[in-house]
């Protein structure tokens, strides 16, 4: 069976499931931080995230394979891995999402344009997911930022999935 996707949204939805593996690959990575920096809570956070991420990978993947395309995995480079605070941290996360609502976007735009309607459809989910994603990353910031007296980065460590909603 060969492909009956379009050249540009095939193109487009390849890029987008990989990003979707390199969003993964960074939330271990911020999980990891958290973790060696005793952030417990935000580190259980990320993890759960990546899980997320590769999740929307397959979703992307069975879309590819369901319509008799190969899904090429790319090759991936190296996440972001040091930071200098919880902030730094809060705000990788969330230009992370901001760019991958425009890979969203442009995958959205390149099925329009083909007249793609399944891959339309596809992305429509995305697009919902990522008001959610970018709600809790900008959550994150601002609740990091406000946390500037004695204890309150700990207590929100502490609260962190119930402070977020956990982003599902
Ligand atoms: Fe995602
Ligand atoms: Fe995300």
């Amino acid at each position: 069976m060969s492909s009956t996707i379009p050249p540009s949204t095939l193109k487009a939805l390849t890029r987008q499931f990989n990003h979707e593996l390199f969003a993964a690959q960074s939330y271990l990575a911020l999980s990891v931080w958290c973790e060696v920096q005793n952030f417990s809570g935000c580190a259980a956070f990320f993890t759960k995230q990546a899980g997320e991420e590769r999740e929307h990978a397959d979703k992307i993947i069975a879309h590819l394979v369901d319509r008799g395309d190969a899904a090429e995995i790319a090759a991936m480079e190296a996440p972001r891995q040091k930071f200098s605070s919880l902030g730094d941290v809060a705000l990788h996360a969330q230009a992370l999402e901001q760019a991958n609502t425009r890979g969203i976007n442009a995958t959205l735009e390149a099925a329009l344009v083909d007249k793609d309607y399944p891959a339309q459809v596809l992305m429509h989910w995305f697009v919902n997911e990522q008001v959610e994603e970018e709600a809790w990353a900008a959550k994150m910031v601002a609740l990091v930022q406000r946390a500037t007296c004695a204890g309150g980065l700990s207590s929100f460590d502490r609260h962190v999935s119930d402070l977020l909603g956990a982003g599902d």
